[in-house]
């Protein structure tokens, strides 16, 4: 077999997206330009019911990042400086990120080694009168046990934000992430599983006064024109951004699909391969975000990412250090071992994964990664 060619072989492949959608993006890009309400025009609505409807909630609140989403989530609930914020340390910064910007402190535990999302048996351990929500990361697609994690802040009697930045479009016991607690937060960076052409995200909840709040401090806590009843942000998302998702929701069931089509083939191939594939829990999907495997350790994982890349299989690494070690974060490293986190962010690597990726050029992933293992 020839070696693959890096160009025709892209980690993420959104020009093939774009090209299957651009009558579609095109249109709906001509009609913002045509009106010209590139703030809060009509797309923001339309958006926001269409979301709604498909996860199942009753109120959509879009925000220009899933970042933001996420910050505007711990400000609605009142999250305040010194409270306790319980997620895992195996997730991209920005969700440790939001709640140390409120001044609270992230309480870091530990993940499941076969899914890589939080442990829930570790969470009712670090629960302190000063803990106020959970925030689970629905990590590379599969949402986390979300029943177990809600059960436990009913107990406790603390709201539970779901990071579903990866996961919208994800099944949960027949419901949809994002929509499984009293907050669900997703990105729309272009890479996710719905992406925009830029920054955007989006909110859910069934709770009214909540989605009121986040309306509010998405416009710098304004409750009519110039009345600033509460602290607020600068967190809409744009005209245009919505426009996108819209004309990219015209074949979003079919991109889960393949995504889940996709997932599976990769999981038979490396069924006797020397990798750890990640479990997929029965009640639940995975919309694979990212496509990611368990090597055997860090000089193994490194060895083989050389190969693939010197062989134009691009790979990436989500993510190579926990937060807790990050230098930034090391202030909130608890007094537990997080040594599960520590051995994923050794051993991780994510394959190329995108729901235009044929067949033929999933076998030449395939192909290299065996050969990149019997070399390493
Ligand atoms: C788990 C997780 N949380 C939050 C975010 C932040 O989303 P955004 O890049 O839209 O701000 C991301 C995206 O990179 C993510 O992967």
């Amino acid at each position: 077999m020839n070696a693959p060619v890096k160009a025709v072989l892209p980690f993420i492949d959104l020009q093939a997206q774009y090209r299957a959608l651009k009558t579609d993006i095109d249109a709906r890009i001509q009609r913002v330009l045509d009106h010209g309400q590139y703030i809060m025009g009509p797309e923001v609505k339309e958006l926001e019911q269409e979301l709604a409807s498909r996860v199942g909630v009753a109120h959509c609140v879009t925000v220009s990042s899933g970042t933001e989403a996420l910050l505007i989530a711990l400000m609605s609930l009142d999250i305040q400086p010194g409270d306790e914020v319980i997620t895992t340390p195996f997730t991209f910064a920005a969700t440790a990120e939001v709640i140390a910007l409120v001044g609270a402190v992230p309480v870091f535990v530990d993940i499941q080694p076969d899914t890589c999302n939080i442990d829930p048996a570790c969470i009712e351990r670090a629960i302190t009168p000063r803990t106020r929500a959970i925030m689970p990361v629905s990590l590379y697609g599969q949402v986390a046990d979300m029943d177990e994690i809600n059960a436990i802040a009913v107990r406790n009697g603390l709201s539970v934000i779901e990071d579903a930045a990866q996961s919208f479009g994800a099944s949960y016991k027949g419901r949809k992430s994002g929509g499984l607690s009293t907050w669900g937060a997703t990105s729309f960076f272009p890479s996710k599983p719905l992406g925009c052409y830029g920054d955007g995200g989006a909110m859910f909840t069934e709770d009214t006064a909540l989605a009121q709040a986040a309306r509010e401090i998405r416009v710098h806590g304004q409750s009519q024109r110039y009345t600033h009843t509460r602290l607020g942000v600068g967190g809409r998302m744009d005209t245009l951004q919505c426009a996108i998702v819209l004309a990219k929701l015209e074949r979003f069931d079919w991109e889960i699909e393949q995504r889940l089509a996709i997932g599976e083939r990769y999981q038979l191939a490396l069924k006797d391969m020397p990798v750890q594939r990640l479990a997929v829990r029965d009640d639940r999907n995975c919309v694979w975000a990212q496509f990611t495997v368990l090597l055997a350790d860090a000089a193994q994982r490194d060895a083989v990412q050389a190969k693939l890349n010197s062989q134009g299989v691009p790979t990436a690494i989500h993510y190579p250090r926990p937060m807790h070690l990050q230098p930034a974060y090391q202030q909130y490293a608890p007094k537990w071992a997080l040594q599960h986190s520590e051995r994923a962010a050794n051993r991780v690597i994510s394959l190329p994964m995108s729901p235009d990726l044929n067949p033929a050029q999933q076998d030449v992933v395939i192909e290299c990664l065996r050969r990149a293992l019997t070399a390493s």
